[in-house]
């Protein structure tokens, strides 16, 4: 991976282990957003179909990584928690209607649902404590449950689920399966149509290495007209351009979720990062993911005091680690960590490490060896 290093000109003395909240940019793409600043100063937007060549690229990189059958089933939104409001405010509910998530979802993948109530939806929380957490989630659906929401990876245990054991259950039970995948796409292969979900949405700023502020949103193209629409304007037209005509009817294609304006300036971040991890490959990131995560948890366990809070089991872990050291505050021990340049965030029971592909196996030394002298 060393090759890549020259991608991740961070300050000196910087251990960054914060991919799972937002990541730096590789140097490729503030090259691109650069270059498009520059382009904007001197020529405005004359070459605008080129602008848009590289948004089929984005959409073209996203199908791959999230192996969706088309380009088109790919929208671009705000982030995550947009695409989740497509979803939830999308459907028509039944009051009595039931949604089933766990019990530690990020905020953006419970409040949205909970949101519902008026409509007369109860959301069920199911603990993921247990040795079969897909079980349990399966096993709370009823004849009433409608839909299952999770996270691909929880955002601080870092427990990774299976998702196609929990895609095919929810076939087997006529539940609608929607994951929030915004922990695992980038860090790990992530495949909608061997895990059958219905729909799936993640911002570019975490594991993608992209900006803030853009984010993927795949439905299940059959289900596509069943979303009702949240938004509404000209760039969702399936005749999209053709600004006299006065009939219109929504795009086919998932630009339908796309209301307005593109979000250019991120897409020529996001294009460039998934194009890093695109030459890279979606396996060997993965892997070195793998080493690391694998180097924390000896390092760890070699500090009197140690605990793990992250699982063990490698099919069960991407890319967060969390960890805590007996008698030292984890807030504290976040902002010593902070302090000596290791950049990560108090999260569930512990301290939360998230190393990228690139980070390598002398910056998770080094780390360890902060952790160590300040357990002390
Ligand atoms: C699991 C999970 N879902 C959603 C989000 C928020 O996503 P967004 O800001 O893209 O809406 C986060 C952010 O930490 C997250 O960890």
């Amino acid at each position: 991976m060393s090759r890549f290093q020259k991608e991740f000109p961070q300050a000196a003395g910087l251990i960054y282990l914060n991919h799972a909240a937002v990541s730096p940019w590789p140097q490729r793409s503030a090259d691109a957003v650069a270059r498009f600043a520059q382009e904007n100063v001197s020529t405005g937007a004359r070459d605008y179909p080129t602008w848009l060549e590289v948004e089929q690229r984005l959409r073209e990189r996203l199908q791959r990584l999230l192996n969706a059958p088309a380009s088109s089933d790919i929208a671009l939104v705000k982030n995550t928690s947009e695409a989740l409001s497509f979803v939830a405010f999308g459907l028509e509910w039944e009051p009595g209607d039931q949604v089933v998530i766990s019990d530690e979802e990020f905020p953006s993948n419970r409040i949205v649902w909970e949101a519902l109530a008026p409509q007369g939806v109860e959301v069920i929380k199911v603990s993921l404590a247990g040795d079969d957490p897909e079980g349990a989630l399966l096993a709370a659906c009823g004849p009433r449950t409608r839909l299952l929401a999770i996270s691909a990876v929880q955002y601080a245990s870092g427990l990774k689920m299976d998702l196609v054991k929990l895609g095919q259950g929810c076939r087997e039970l006529d539940v609608l399966f929607c994951v929030d995948a915004i922990q695992q796409l980038g860090s790990a292969p992530f495949d909608v149509q061997a895990c059958e979900c219905d729909f799936a949405m993640a911002d570019g700023h975490k594991w993608m290495l992209g900006p803030e502020g853009l984010g993927v949103f795949y439905c299940r193209p059959e289900l596509r007209p069943r979303l009702r629409l949240q938004e509404y304007g000209w760039h969702m037209l399936e005749h999209m351009g053709d600004y006299t005509r006065e009939s219109w009817e929504p795009a086919h294609s998932a630009r339908r979720f796309e209301c307005g304006s593109p979000n250019i300036l991120g897409t020529m971040a996001l294009e460039a990062s998934l194009g890093l991890l695109e030459e890279v490959g979606m396996e060997q990131v993965h892997r070195a993911i793998e080493a690391q995560v694998d180097q924390l948890i000896s390092g760890i366990r070699q500090i009197p005091g140690g605990q793990i809070h992250s699982p063990l089991a490698p099919e069960r872990r991407a890319g967060i680690f969390s960890f805590s050291v007996d008698g030292k505050d984890s807030i504290a021990l976040h902002k010593q960590l902070m302090a000596q340049g290791v950049v990560c965030i108090p999260r569930g029971k512990g301290v939360r490490f998230s190393p990228h592909f690139y980070t390598g196996e002398e910056a998770i030394a080094d780390a360890l060896a902060i952790v160590r002298q300040l357990s002390v």
